[in-house]
């Protein structure tokens, strides 16, 4: 899809779908259309008892002349990225309905940096469907795509920043949705070393030996149960004398989660397939990073290893030794992620980043407690928790933070025979998979943690969010990236 901004005052509509964002409270945005569809509007919403309530759209079909719709943008406020990429989305999931390949979008005030980023995002996001390896029925339509957003008197920067972070996000689902026959470890690199080529960063890829000598006993041991071998991938961002800050950002990059010998049920293994999407996101936002020339030091950082159950799988009561020379016991094959997570955090620490952020599909606990829409955020860094919470508002993509200055519940990391335990109890197993993790991080480096359990899968489609995997994450590290790298718009 094509985002670009047009000019309305110049009064000519050059497109198929025509559609006005307004407030519940207040159809002004209406006004800047031409008068005669503002009273055929106006009496079809009449007639449907349309409010103009978030997310509620209206269209009104007009041979020969483009179709016209409204979207409710809820009650009437400051206008936020958030609500105008949720009305964005439902507009261009409205066109797609309509079949309508050109798209003008008007809201109710001229969009600045900012909500031309959000229209873009939401534009993009909401016009994904995975449906690569899907037939269609013989009566079924052929897929149609919308081809182009025109956002009325928008910021053409903004909207250039919105694509790109919604192509990447985009980018994040395609790869997440692939399953465990297609990508393993070797081919998630495979395709990192072409996501790089094509971007032009660096690209790194330390396979199951070099893992094994670096010292990490760990990783290597996670992805030693499978025939595809685990492997670490290194991707890097560097601009050179135009680098305020070295960043780091870690990705869990299972290519299949089975649990290991702790094997998990079927109704649990289903959408494992997907224990690899914190990597996705990571893979994503750096190539974003890239084609944003961010001017900032960014590594990308993978973990992937697909864990199996098999004569060569690593078992409960292993004792292995972490890169930083931690010795853990295991107690459960299936807490396979903060193992992986373990060592490439060690690795990502002797970076000396000033910022390391990891994303993980790391818990179940993590789920539960929060449900299906929120990842969940831990820090021992208030800034950071504040840096991070401030990108979450602005991407949509909700996080919440935990605490992590339990130190009862850190003791129960202790193991009798060993430095640490990689399992414990299950109450607060999300906390205590993010204390086990903090272990591996230098003393110093301001890190944080996101488990996207949870909300890196949609077993239905909403706003802008699609069925399947969601791509989370991406979008809210790029906001604070953005931010780190002083590009608010301004
Ligand atoms: N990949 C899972 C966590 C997960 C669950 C991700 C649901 C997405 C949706 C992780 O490796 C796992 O199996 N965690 C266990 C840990 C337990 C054995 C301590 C869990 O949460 O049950
Ligand atoms: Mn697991
Ligand atoms: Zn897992």
């Amino acid at each position: 899809m094509e985002v670009r901004a047009i000019e309305i005052t110049l009064g000519s509509w050059p497109c198929d779908f025509l559609a006005a964002a307004v407030f519940e409270d207040d159809w002004s945005t209406l006004e800047r259309l031409e008068t005669g569809w503002t009273e055929r509007l106006k009496s079809l919403a009449e007639k449907r008892a349309y409010k103009g309530k978030a997310g509620e759209v209206l269209i009104l079909p007009m041979p020969g002349e483009p179709t016209l719709a409204m979207v409710g943008l809820g009650k009437r406020g400051p206008l936020g990225q958030e609500t105008v990429r949720q009305a964005a989305g439902e507009i261009v999931r409205a066109a797609l309905r309509d079949r309508g390949p050109r798209v003008l979008f008007v809201l109710p005030e001229t969009p600045g940096w900012a909500l031309s980023k959000a229209a873009a995002e939401g534009a993009l996001l909401a016009s994904y469907s995975f449906e690569k390896y899907r037939g269609r029925g013989e009566d079924e339509p052929p897929r149609f795509e919308v081809e182009t957003l025109l956002l009325a008197d928008g910021d053409e920067a903004g909207l250039q920043t919105g694509a790109i972070l919604g192509e990447a996000q985009n980018y994040a689902r395609d790869l997440a949705n692939e399953p465990g026959n297609v990508i393993t470890p070797e081919s998630l690199a495979e395709t990192a070393r072409r996501v790089s080529e094509e971007s032009g960063l660096e690209c790194t890829v330390f396979d199951d030996e070099a893992i094994r000598q670096m010292g990490m006993e760990a990783l290597w041991s996670v992805g030693k149960g499978s025939k595809n071998k685990p492997r670490l991938i290194h991707l890097s961002w560097k601009p050179g004398e135009a680098a305020r800050e070295r960043i780091a950002l870690v990705g869990k990059g299972l290519t299949f989660d089975s649990g290991g010998l702790n094997i998990k049920t079927g109704d649990f293994m289903r959408t494992m397939k997907g224990d690899k999407s914190g990597a996705c996101a990571v893979l994503a936002a750096m190539s974003a990073v890239s084609a944003l020339r961010l001017p900032l030091e960014v590594h990308g950082l993978i973990g992937a290893a697909e864990n199996m159950p098999g004569g060569d799988a690593y078992r409960p009561d292993d004792i292995l030794r972490a890169k930083n020379g931690k010795t853990i016991e295991i107690d459960n094959t299936d807490a396979e992620g903060r193992l992986t997570l373990a060592d490439v955090l060690c690795y990502a620490s002797d970076l000396e980043p000033a910022v390391l952020l990891d994303i993980a599909t790391l818990t179940g606990s993590c789920h539960i407690a929060l449900g299906d829409y929120t990842g969940g955020l831990f820090s021992p860094d208030e800034t950071l928790v504040d840096q991070l919470m401030e990108a979450s508002r602005l991407s949509g993509e909700r996080l919440w933070p935990f605490p992590m200055d339990d130190e009862r519940l850190r003791k129960k990391l202790k193991s009798d025979v060993a430095d640490l335990v990689n399992a414990g109890s299950r109450y607060g197993g999300a906390i205590f998979a993010a204390m086990f993790l903090q272990e591996f991080v230098k003393k110093g480096i301001a890190w944080a943690h996101i488990d996207m359990a949870g909300t890196d899968h949609s077993k239905e489609e909403y706003g802008y969010v699609p069925k399947g995997f969601t791509g989370f994450g991406t979008r809210t590290m790029l906001e604070f990236l953005l931010n780190r790298a002083g590009r608010t718009g301004a």
